[in-house]
């Protein structure tokens, strides 16, 4: 199968950001997210395959955007590359419901949620009437042995009217051809750029997946064979 346009040295975009985790972020935030010109978006797992195109669609819809990640470096690549507004670097940030309150003095409006837990309930605690929370996935929760205590602020959705919308993206393919069009288009003009981690060999396989869950990839992470 031949794919256009970019199918000579850039075939892994079809992985990441013209694949499965580009499609996701696309309806995710334009179907469930809805965001409107001005509006703040707040993404967790803001640098990853899912989250940086997230980030950057919403800064093409006219947004500010504030991303969460576990490294400066990943930080920095959002703030200097995707011209995300800001960037906070959970594992050093202390409190993390302060740390979104300091760089979102308006509050926020959609939250793309990747992660849960404590990214979950800072969200809620920030989030303004009729905001909507795109719930992807909730990355932090995946390998607990034990069922750990929820946001305890739940009681929030009530007040401020929150929508909350959980999406698995198979269920979307009618916005495929829309999103192929867009994205190439994008990526084309270099307004959506990539990263991705590239790990040898199929016996490498399993501690690429593992490393999905310390942060070990930036963007995409690719095994090849
Ligand atoms: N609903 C759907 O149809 C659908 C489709 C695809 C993916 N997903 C979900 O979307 C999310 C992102 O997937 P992806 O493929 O794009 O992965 P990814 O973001 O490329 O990789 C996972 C990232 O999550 C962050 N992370 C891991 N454990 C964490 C924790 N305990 N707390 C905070 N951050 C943590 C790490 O980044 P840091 O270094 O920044 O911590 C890691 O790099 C996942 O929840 C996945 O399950 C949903």
């Amino acid at each position: 199968m031949k794919l256009e346009p970019f199918d000579n040295d850039r075939l892994s975009l079809y992985m990441g950001t013209l694949g499965m985790p580009g499609l996701t972020a696309y309806v995710g935030l334009l179907k469930f997210g809805e965001p409107k010109e001005g509006e703040t978006v707040f993404v967790s797992a803001a640098s990853g395959a899912v989250g940086a195109n997230v980030c950057q669609i919403a800064k093409l819809k006219g947004c500010r955007v504030i991303g969460s990640v576990g490294s400066d470096e990943k930080a920095q690549w959002l703030l200097d590359e995707c011209g995300v507004d800001a960037v906070i670097n959970y594992k050093t940030c202390g409190d993390l419901t302060e740390a979104l309150t300091a760089v979102a003095a308006d509050g926020i409006d959609v939250y793309f949620e990747n992660v849960g837990g404590d990214h979950l309930q800072a969200a809620l605690q920030v989030m303004n009437p009729f905001g909507r929370i795109a719930a992807c996935g909730m990355i932090a929760s995946y390998n607990n042995a034990e069922p750990v205590p929820g946001p305890n602020n739940l009681m929030l959705i009530v007040g401020k009217k929150v929508r909350i919308n959980g999406f698995i993206v198979s269920d979307h393919a009618d916005m495929r051809p829309q999103f192929l069009e867009d994205m190439v288009g994008w990526i084309e003009t270099g307004k959506i750029k990539s990263r991705e981690t590239v790990v040898e060999g199929l016996d490498n396989a399993v501690s690429a997946f593992l490393g999905l869950f310390s942060g070990e990839n930036f963007g995409k992470m690719v095994v090849k064979i």
